[in-house]
């Protein structure tokens, strides 16, 4: 095993047979194993679910690789932060181990697989991004191959990322416990992301307001009133904040992300939204 123990305090695996290797040491002392995959950046809503995790795990390991084939050409994967050396200083003391192999050991030449989804990759976010979670699913199966733990834990920010990894872990008969941890906010209600960094503060102070929408535009359908209209509304209401474009606001079953035929929820809801301010694309959810 030859782990990086040099560049940070947290030693660094940066291909599979040295997170192979500790994996095994943990296994053989007994320890059971978390991972926690990210694309780095790391800001408090990884931190808490490196915490959160570490409750129901004795080893943490943090992956950190910005995947490219998650990003459509036209996005922002050459722009995507990349801050090694402040993602290890803040998991010191937090993270047994950071796994962070580089995109020719996870992709090597002859590379030719890809998992792909039908149904809860279908809308939403598949509407627009219609590769992203090929890629999402393809580079989370292989990191949780790769390190085999008993827990993964994903943020419910990426609400429809983590019903899709749940649907692709139970159809694949992956052994692993997929967990989903709580959305981490700002002040102001604003759901923290690695991409708040792109926001202008003018653009942040609208940013702020777009949960302030979700909430009442979950109210209003949960004391009754039908989802088109709701919906309908809150589009205005994000518009006239000053985003440039709403991808969507939808409230869909929780779980499949299926529409309601009735135009009201019949089983437990989430409210989505996605939309474009400045350069920023921001997505939240939340219960109705
Ligand atoms: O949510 C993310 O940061 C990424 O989509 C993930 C799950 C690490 C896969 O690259």
């Amino acid at each position: 095993m030859s782990l990086d123990t040099t560049s940070h305090k947290v030693p660094v695996a940066r291909n599979t047979a040295d997170l192979r290797a500790a994996v095994a040491a943990w296994r053989a002392e007994g320890s059971t194993v978390a991972l926690v995959p990210t694309m780095g950046a790391l800001h408090e809503g990884h931190l808490s679910l490196v915490d959160l995790v570490r409750t129901k795990a004795d080893r943490v390991v943090v992956s950190i690789f910005v995947n490219p084939t998650q990003f459509a050409p036209h996005e922002d994967f050459s722009a995507y932060p990349r801050t090694e050396a402040a993602d290890a200083a803040k998991l010191e003391g937090k993270a047994d181990l950071i796994f962070a192999p580089d995109a020719a050991d996870m992709y090597p030449e002859g590379f030719s697989t890809t998992i792909s989804l039908t149904g809860v990759t279908e809308p939403l976010e598949g509407q627009f991004r219609p590769t992203h979670f090929a890629g999402v699913a393809t580079v989370v199966a292989k990191l949780i191959l790769r390190a085999m733990p008993d827990i993964a834990i994903f943020g419910e920010k990426d609400w429809q990322q983590l019903m899709v990894i749940r649907r692709m872990v139970a159809d694949l008969d992956i052994p692993v416990e997929i967990l989903g941890g709580p959305i981490m906010r700002e002040a102001d209600g604003l759901a923290m992301s690695s991409r708040n960094v792109y926001l202008t503060p003018a653009e942040r102070k609208a940013a702020g307001k777009l949960n302030v929408i979700l909430k009442e535009t979950a109210a209003s359908v949960s004391s009754g009133r039908i989802i088109s209209d709701a919906t309908r509304d809150g589009a205005e209401k994000i518009l006239a904040l000053g985003f440039d474009k709403l991808d969507y606001l939808e409230i869909r079953d929780a779980a499949s992300l299926a529409a309601f035929p009735d135009d009201r929820p019949t089983s437990p809801a989430r409210i989505l939204v996605a939309a474009k301010i400045g350069r920023t694309r921001l997505i939240d959810n939340m219960p109705v």
